[in-house]
């Protein structure tokens, strides 16, 4: 084993951090490097193709940073890109490397939420098209009813620190009565983007009373621990140094400037060209 052999986690670009920030919570003995896209973010309304091309490049540059195991934090690349790169491309190229995603997990755990078997997804345009939420969630509980609503507007308002203004309570009104719109007895929302954990509580004010919501750092946290559990070939090769590396394919003065929304501490990251 490489002494450094860091665990990748990959998103479009700094709202993965929020996903980061909970694995690091309960796995703080391994070594992480983080790369974000910001160069070509937001991925959200790119196509099925584009997405799934530049995952593959940011997963192949952690490769080549030594990484065994690199998660895809971003939503949309796990919609649009990880099916392929586990089928296709890993088989291929390096068949002991191993790529994640986050909506598996987090669709093995939401039938222990709802009562109703009404869930809600709130996620962007991209990983609604993709209906990767509702294929996984019904493979494990298909007596759940999945309603989606892209919301498009999110990750910009978030991204430009809009999170506690009146143009945002505006589009999560809007957002949620079009999802409620589909079904009234939703009782479980998921939010399925990485930046949408920082609008829980606008969200959450603007809900029926016991409308649960769930964010995914926490649950793809513990579906890691419980894999690396369950493969300890895939355990033994990630190093344990409690190191943190952050990449950016854009500006890193912008992206420490911005990871302070998902990071609460200062984070000095490196450009990576793509
Ligand atoms: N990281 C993306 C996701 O979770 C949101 C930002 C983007 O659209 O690139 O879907």
């Amino acid at each position: 084993m490489a002494n450094h052999s860091p665990i990748g986690v990959f998103d479009s670009g700094i709202g993965g951090l929020s996903i980061l920030k909970e694995i690091v919570k309960i796995l703080p003995e391994y070594d992480y490097v983080y790369l974000g896209d910001n160069a070509r973010a937001p991925y959200g309304p790119r196509s099925f193709e584009t997405v799934y091309q530049y995952t593959w490049e940011n997963v192949q540059k952690l490769f080549e940073m030594g990484c065994p195991l690199v998660i895809l934090a971003c939503n949309t690349s796990s919609a649009k890109a990880l099916r392929t790169i586990q089928q296709v491309n890993l088989p291929k190229t390096d068949s002991k490397k191993r790529v994640l995603g986050v909506i598996r997990p987090t669709s093995e755990t939401v039938g222990k939420f709802t009562k109703t078997n009404h869930i809600g997804i709130l996620g962007t345009k991209g990983t609604v098209q993709s209906d990767s939420y509702k294929i996984e969630i019904q493979k494990f509980y298909p007596e759940i009813k999945i309603f989606q609503q892209a919301c498009p507007m999110f990750v910009p308002l978030v991204e430009n620190n809009e999170i506690n203004t009146p143009a945002t309570g505006y589009f999560v009104k809007k957002y949620l009565s079009a999802l409620f719109a589909k079904s009234k007895k939703i009782d479980t929302i998921i939010l399925g983007c990485t930046h949408y954990p920082l609008l829980k509580k606008v969200i959450m004010r603007n809900l029926p009373k016991g409308v649960r919501v769930i964010s995914q750092g926490e649950i793809v946290a513990e579906s890691l621990a419980d894999y690396l559990l369950r493969h300890p070939e895939i355990k033994r090769k990630c190093s344990k140094g409690g190191k943190l590396e952050f990449y950016t394919t854009d500006s890193a003065i912008a992206f420490d400037k911005s990871a302070g929304f998902f990071w609460r501490n200062k984070i000095r990251s490196k450009h990576l060209a793509v």
